[in-house]
């Protein structure tokens, strides 16, 4: 068995489905951060597989051979469905926890749970012992709509519409026929269509939460690259803005990891980075005053394994930005 926890001054932490794309990038994320040390990396089918991960060898143990034990904090990126219980295995062994599948996320039967919008929940993270990391397409969607719910910005009863799209590792590295590179590339579309996507359920569950009074309509595009979502949202509003930008600014004026452009974002902005980058255009020729906003992230660092360790930062009263790539 490998162990990595040897350095004195770090705290060690294990992962869950350390080979999946999810996974892999927190192993690379630990391995750079100055207060983390890598306790345990897990697999299933690559049970037993060594890696190496910005240099460092990381050999996966089955998810039963854990040490759960051994870590102060686990991340899990299990599938759906696989991850609950060993979030509840990793903190009957004493570890607190970062769920980043769905499994505990709003509207999916887990209330209660802390959810891990960094930004907008930083009071209740700090002292969670699990936190429900968000979603890759709610994290650039719902970080976009809160500040204008914020201001009761959003029309009463109004239909915002999100037009999302995403690089192939947004679904993860087992092998399925619809994702290999002849069916892929050269093509764009949607899935997912008719409002039917899993993510709903959380970004319904937490717009309720803020109090807003619209309905959701996404719409997943699965575009031809690696990494990276980019959204694409309309809101009716109750009152044109002068200032565009100016709810996003006053809602989290410093944040490190929020940036605002005065042009529409693209993917190239946001890649490899903890960042969700974020632009507003008020629409011309529209009866109802509507916004179009684009919203990019790194759907495996911000939408993913960045904002885990950001969470976790939190959790273990780390520097929040500590070992993230801004
Ligand atoms: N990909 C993204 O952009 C993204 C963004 C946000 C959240 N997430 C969430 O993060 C989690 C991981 O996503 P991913 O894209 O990294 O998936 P993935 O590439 O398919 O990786 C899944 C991981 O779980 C392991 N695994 C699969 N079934 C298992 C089982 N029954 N028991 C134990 N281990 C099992 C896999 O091991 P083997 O490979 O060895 O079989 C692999 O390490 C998912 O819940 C996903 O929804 C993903």
């Amino acid at each position: 068995m490998h162990r990595y926890a040897l350095f004195v001054n770090k705290i060690p932490v294990g992962v869950l489905g350390a080979s999946g794309y999810a996974g892999r990038e927190l192993c690379a994320l630990i391995a750079g951060h100055p207060r983390l040390s890598l306790a345990f990396a897990t697999a299933n089918e690559q049970r037993g597989v060594t890696i190496r991960v910005a240099g460092h060898p990381i050999g996966f143990v089955a998810t039963e051979d854990a040490p759960l034990g051994d870590a102060e904090l686990v991340f899990s990126a299990l599938p759906h469905g696989a991850s609950k219980d060993w979030m509840a295995r990793a903190q009957a062994f004493g570890a607190r926890g970062v769920d980043l599948s769905a499994d505990l996320r709003p509207g999916n039967g887990c209330e209660g749970i802390a959810y891990g919008l960094t930004e907008l929940n930083r009071q209740v993270i700090v002292g969670a012992n699990v936190v429900a990391n968000p979603g890759c397409y709610p994290t650039s969607i719902l970080l976009a709509l809160a500040p204008l719910i914020k201001r009761r910005l959003i029309a009463d009863g109004a239909a915002i519409v999100a037009n999302c799209a995403s690089g192939v590792t947004g679904a993860g590295n087992s092998p399925k026929r619809e994702l290999l590179f002849a069916e892929v590339s050269d093509d764009f579309r949607a899935y997912g269509v008719g409002n039917t996507h899993r993510h709903l359920k959380e970004m319904r569950a937490t717009l309720e939460s803020w109090g807003a009074n619209a309905d959701l309509i996404f719409t997943p595009h699965l575009l031809p690259v690696a990494r990276g979502i980019l959204s694409t949202i309309t809101v009716p509003l109750t009152e044109p803005l002068d200032d565009t930008l100016a709810p996003w600014r006053d809602a989290y004026g410093t944040e490190p990891f929020i940036e605002l452009s005065e042009t529409p974002v693209s993917l190239r902005d946001v890649l490899h980075r903890n960042v969700v980058r974020i632009s507003a255009t008020l629409l011309e020729g529209m009866r109802t005053p509507t916004l179009l906003i684009t919203s990019a992230i790194d759907n495996l660092v911000k939408g993913a394994a960045g904002q885990a360790v950001q969470n976790a930062n939190l959790m273990l009263g780390l520097d929040e930005i500590a070992g993230l790539p801004a």
